[in-house]
């Protein structure tokens, strides 16, 4: 099936390893140019944006922490000026933050909450704008998680910064709707990358303790999520938007 992607321009946060960097690698796969934001290593953003030049794709790569208002403005900026405009927005960079809610301070909240939501509402607002005044539509697809629904003990910050990304994403559907803009999110389970920590390598048993939870019996993998990204971004998913699809190995809907 032609996803119908050729051609046309993504901007990706946290496109420096794990899902973002899959996607990137899905959507180049299907001649989607792009702009790959990166915040501390540079190393695989180069790696991928010299695979895309060699496949004569443009590919841009932006140091920006998304925490930041002004960094997430200059991505932006940027994205469009070097990529002449922007078709999809990946709104994928992302913190865990795993501590008890009895000894949360203020600071955990912000930290949380400017990474994982408010840096997805200033961009989109950012390339919505872009979007709406070059009249084309676009699509924006926010990477939330399996707890954007459900809680999770000791993940309150997160819970609570996933749990927006849904509100966000229903409320800009139907803001945007008129623009031609779909707004959608995926919701991942547990995906083996970086984010799950060291213990994953170093804590014997830790993998198969998460592995008991999901019906699949496996972790899935950044290609898998990738996949529901880049369907998410084409135009085959033009009639969705506000949804959030879980992709999760059936783990969110067998929670007893
Ligand atoms: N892996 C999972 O099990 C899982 C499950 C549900 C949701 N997610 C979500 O997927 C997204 C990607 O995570 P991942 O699993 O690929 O883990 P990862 O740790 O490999 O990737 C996170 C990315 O976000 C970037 N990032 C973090 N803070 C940033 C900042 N301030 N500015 C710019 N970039 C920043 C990191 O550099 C990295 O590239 C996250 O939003 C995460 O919440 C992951």
């Amino acid at each position: 099936m032609d996803l119908k992607l050729k051609g046309k321009t993504a901007l990706i946060t946290g496109a420096s390893g794990g899902i973002g960097s899959a996607v990137a690698e899905g959507l180049a796969a299907e001649g989607v140019h792009t702009c790959l934001n990166y915040n501390s290593n540079d190393k695989e953003v180069r790696r991928l944006q010299d695979l895309f030049r060699k496949k004569g794709l443009k590919s841009e790569i932006f140091k920006a922490d998304i925490s930041s208002n002004d960094d997430v403005q200059n991505m932006v900026d940027f994205a469009i000026e070097k990529l002449g405009h922007i078709d999809i927005l990946i709104n994928n960079a992302g913190i865990s933050y795993h501590k008890k809610f009895l000894d949360m301070e203020m600071n955990d909240w912000d930290k949380v909450m400017d990474i994982n939501l408010k840096s997805c509402f200033i961009a989109s607002q950012l390339v919505a704008r872009h979007m709406a005044k070059r009249g084309v539509g676009g699509k924006i697809v926010n990477n939330s998680s399996m707890v954007e629904g459900v809680a999770r003990p000791n993940l309150t910050t997160y819970c609570v910064s996933k749990g927006g990304l849904g509100a966000l994403a229903r409320s800009l559907a139907v803001e945007l709707a008129p623009y031609n803009i779909q707004v959608n999110n995926v919701n991942p389970g547990i995906i083996e990358t970086k984010i799950l920590g060291d213990k994953l390598e170093n804590e014997p048993g830790f993998k198969q303790h998460l592995i008991d939870f999901i019906p699949m019996g496996r972790l899935g993998t950044a290609e898998e999520c990738a996949d529901l990204f880049v369907f998410l971004a084409s135009q085959r998913s033009n009639y969705i938007t506000g949804a959030s699809y879980y992709i999760d190995g059936g783990v969110t809907i067998s929670q007893l």
